[in-house]
This record gives structure tokens, sequence and C-alpha cells, in this order.
């Protein structure tokens, strides 16, 4: 993994937004190797980490953003679209309305189908009709997980219902009315669907994220810390801020690396 720690969200938008705007620039010349398939498909997550790269999206508005498809991570299971917390409502909100996107070509899981199961297939259908993911936007919760892959969620999963760890809904209950509120299931790309993404940027802030982080980053491999399985991904970039890059023990080497990255990589 590539370890960037910048010294602010702000920058940490813009560092991704760069990166995003430069894949969708070149899209157009590469096209898919294998499909074909010419637009550009944005991963998307949800969660307060991600928010400034949609901010410096929208500021750095370009018209062949309104081309791109996007696809989010994760759905609560029960929750009606039209719930304000809702991932449906919440990727509306902060991606499609901020980045002009084309509301048909933004999916999200649909945690309200009749048949959750077939609805997890179909996801997954949908993601591969589309060419893939380009590059998945990734936060990380307390508990490690990514998306809403929770301890113990295989490294070869696909899109399928979890069921919430009690971390987790203490961690969401700020968004909803009571604890009791926040659903008890989800609907998740696995690990294995994020991790055929072709570019991965995971974006970690504060010192609530720093043991996590370090878990990913430098731990062992292991289904108890989900974001470690970003360690088998080719190209995987970490964006953290110092407090967030706190418990990390290679820090220096880190920097070194930055500071010295060849032309190409800037
Ligand atoms: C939720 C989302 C995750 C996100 C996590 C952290 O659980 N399903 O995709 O990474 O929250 O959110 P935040 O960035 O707000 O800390």
């Amino acid at each position: 993994m590539q370890v960037v720690i910048l010294p602010s969200s702000e920058s940490i938008g813009d560092y991704a937004a760069d990166v995003i705007l430069r894949g969708v620039a070149e899209r157009p010349s590469t096209g898919h190797m294998n499909t074909g398939h010419m637009n550009y498909v944005l991963g998307v997550a949800t969660g307060s980490s991600p928010l400034p790269i949609y901010e410096a999206l929208e500021r750095r508005w370009v018209p062949e953003l309104a081309a791109i498809s996007a696809f989010a991570l994760d759905e609560y299971v029960g929750l009606p679209y039209s719930h304000p917390e809702s991932y449906h409502s919440v990727i509306d909100r902060e991606v499609t309305t901020r980045l002009r996107l084309d509301p048909s070509k933004v999916h999200v899981p649909d945690g309200f189908a009749d048949d959750p199961v077939a609805a997890c297939l179909a996801y997954e259908t949908a993601i591969q009709d589309a060419g893939g993911i380009d590059l998945q936007i990734l936060g990380i919760g307390g508990s490690g997980h990514i998306g809403f892959n929770e301890p113990t969620s295989s490294f070869s999963s696909r899109t399928r219902i979890k069921t919430l760890t009690p971390e987790t809904r203490r961690d969401n209950a700020r968004f909803f009315s009571s604890p009791d509120e926040v659903p008890l299931h989800c609907m998740t790309q696995g690990l294995g669907t994020i991790l055929d993404a072709r570019k991965v940027l995971l974006v970690a802030t504060g010192e609530k994220k720093a043991a996590a982080v370090a878990r990913a980053v430098e731990g062992p491999l292991t289904s108890m810390c989900p974001g470690s399985a970003l360690q088998l991904h080719p190209d995987a970039t970490v964006l953290l801020d110092e407090a967030a890059a706190a418990e990390l023990t290679l820090t220096d080497y880190y920097r070194f690396v930055f500071d010295n990255r060849p032309e190409w990589q800037r």
C-alpha cells in the first residue's frame, strides 16, 4: 500500500480529486482494455471521511464528470429509500447532486428489495456489466471494516447481507434519532468485490481511526481487520491526516517514499 500523510482533510480531498480527475480525463483515450466500455466507473462510499473528496470534485467540476457511472459500497437493509439516512439518500445528496451525475448511472445496493439475495447478485452483475470499478473510494470503521464488511468477513466475499456489529451500530447512531433505529442488517460489496476495483483510495482522518489504520496497513492479514485485505491489492493508496497516521511505525519511510516519488506519480 502507498501511504500518503497530508496536513488536512481538505488536502486529502484535493489529492483524491486529482487522482479521480486524471482517471476521468484519461478514460476516453484508453477505455477498458477487455470490455470496450468507455465510461469511467467510480466506487463511492458514505460516511464523513470521503466528504472532502466530493466537495473538491464539486469545486473543480468538469463536464466529463457528468458521464461517469458510480456504484456505492453498501446500504442498510429495510430502510426505505426516502429515509434521509438510507445510503440511497446520502449518495443522492452528497454525490449525485454535487457531481451533477446522471441518476440513472448511480447505483446503490437495494436494501429494500423483496428478494435481497437476488438483489445482491444483481448488484455484482451490474458492476461487471459496467466494466468493473476503476477507482473505489473507501473509509474505514473503528472495527477495521471497509464498506460494511465487519470482522470475520471472507477476503473473497461478494455483495451480500451482513449483520452490523454493536460497535458499528453505536458509531452510526449519531445519524439516527435513537440507537435502536439503526438497522441490524446491511447489504455490502464483499471484500472480493472491493479487491477487484482497478484502484483503491482509502481515506481516514482523526485519532479515532489511528488504531484501525495501523492494523489495516501494518498488521497481519486477518479477517478480524477487514481493511487488511487491501494489502492484497496491487494499487491501493491510503490517504491520512497526522492524527490517523499516529499509530503507524514506518511513518518516516512513507514520507520519504512520497517526497521521492517519480515524476510520473506526481
Ligand atoms: C459506515 C460506512 C463505511 C464507512 C464508515 C466510517 O459504516 N458503511 O463505508 O467507512 O461508516 O465512517 P466515517 O467516515 O464517518 O467515520
